[in-house]
């Protein structure tokens, strides 16, 4: 049988949305439409990912970015499709990029509804060894077409209407929520398309890994230093936790959704906010653990309710399986 060796009925991302969308009669396509741009700035980073070593595409750019970074060739290259993609899809008035100092305001003659905060190219350090890497992407609604301010990405990450990651990894995947629970498409380079390979992902209530750069333990906090020890000298008679870290917050957080357990980027006296940025970073990863049954905090909070003040704010944060955000919640409230 045809069917058993091949799918025949391929899931498409964007058949996948306009079945969701045509639950929404008042959805005029815009959303579809504006994705169909990330997918296509997504194949083409992936592309320029797979051939980078043959490209040129390997090492620095030469410039340094708003956040003290050297900039890769790989992270302006993306940066710029990404800019293009959305600016050209017409549904788009502002844009936040890692790469960009400021917020681009699109053209009032291509403007649309949406505003997209985005980190281009994530894991750069991981680029020139062939290890996992990403693109993430948040999108919120604008209040007033006529008036359009930076006020209207600075909005807490419940407020994002969509959110997602795409991983170029040993395949290329994208998973994406819109509100409705977590799907995951690997893309079929045969047929340039994504097909819905993980249907409605949750995460695990309780995993056994945990992901930190553990290097930099000599300027933690108590309650992070604290959680720590107890991955690896469990008070209650459980196993130990596995120690899991790539680099790339991307790939590090997609193996937490699918495997469960626990990522930390937790503040340390060097940065007490953390490194990871709230809007392009922690918000779309923090909606996807939420809409997948896990949690996301801050050390203080609910790491969607934090409400940004600047567009490459920082926060630290703590996300994964339910119970194990829980327990490093417990150590924070008890802290204070
Ligand atoms: P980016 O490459 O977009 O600047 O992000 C790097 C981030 C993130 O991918 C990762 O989780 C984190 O940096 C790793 O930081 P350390 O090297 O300090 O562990
Ligand atoms: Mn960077
Ligand atoms: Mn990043
Ligand atoms: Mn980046």
């Amino acid at each position: 049988h045809a069917a058993e060796a091949h799918r025949t009925d391929l899931m498409t991302l964007t058949r996948h949305v306009l079945n969701e969308q045509s639950k929404h009669p008042e959805s005029k396509g815009d959303f579809t439409i504006l994705l169909s741009h990330i997918v296509l700035g997504c194949k083409f980073v992936c592309s320029a990912v797979n051939k980078a070593g043959l490209a040129k595409l390997i090492g620095l750019a030469g410039d340094t970015n708003v956040q003290g970074e050297e900039q890769k060739k790989l992270d302006v290259l993306s940066n710029e499709v990404f800019i293009k993609a959305l600016t050209s899809s017409g549904r788009t008035c502002i844009l936040v990029s890692e790469e960009d100092e400021e917020a681009t305001f699109v053209d009032p003659a291509l403007r649309g509804r949406y505003c997209v905060v985005f980190d281009p190219l994530d894991g750069s350090s991981n680029i020139d060894c062939g290890v996992s890497i990403g693109t993430i992407f948040g999108i919120y609604m604008i209040k007033d077409k006529n008036k359009v301010t930076v006020e209207d990405v600075l909005q807490p990450g419940k407020k994002m209407v969509a959110a997602g990651y795409c991983m170029y990894g040993s395949s290329c995947m994208l998973v994406l929520s819109t509100g409705r629970g977590v799907n995951g498409f690997t893309l079929d380079p045969s047929l340039g398309e994504f097909i819905l390979t993980h249907p409605n992902i949750k995460i695990p209530k309780k995993g056994s890994i945990y992901s930190v750069n553990e290097g930099n333990a000599k300027n933690w906090d108590e309650p992070t230093a604290r959680y720590v020890e107890r991955c690896k000298f469990p008070q209650d008679g459980s196993s130990p936790k596995s120690l899991r870290y790539v680099g790339s917050m991307v790939a590090d957080v997609h193996r937490t959704l699918l495997y469960g357990g626990i990522f930390l980027y937790p503040a340390d006296k060097k940065s007490p906010n953390g490194k990871l940025r709230v809007l392009y970073e922690v918000f779309p990863m923090s909606f996807l653990m939420e809409q997948a049954g896990g949690q996301a905090f801050t050390g203080k909070g609910r790491a969607l309710e934090l409400v940004p003040t600047k567009i490459h704010e920082r926060s630290p944060i703590f996300l994964g399986s339910y119970d194990d955000v829980e327990e490093i919640k417990t150590l924070y409230a008890a802290s204070v």
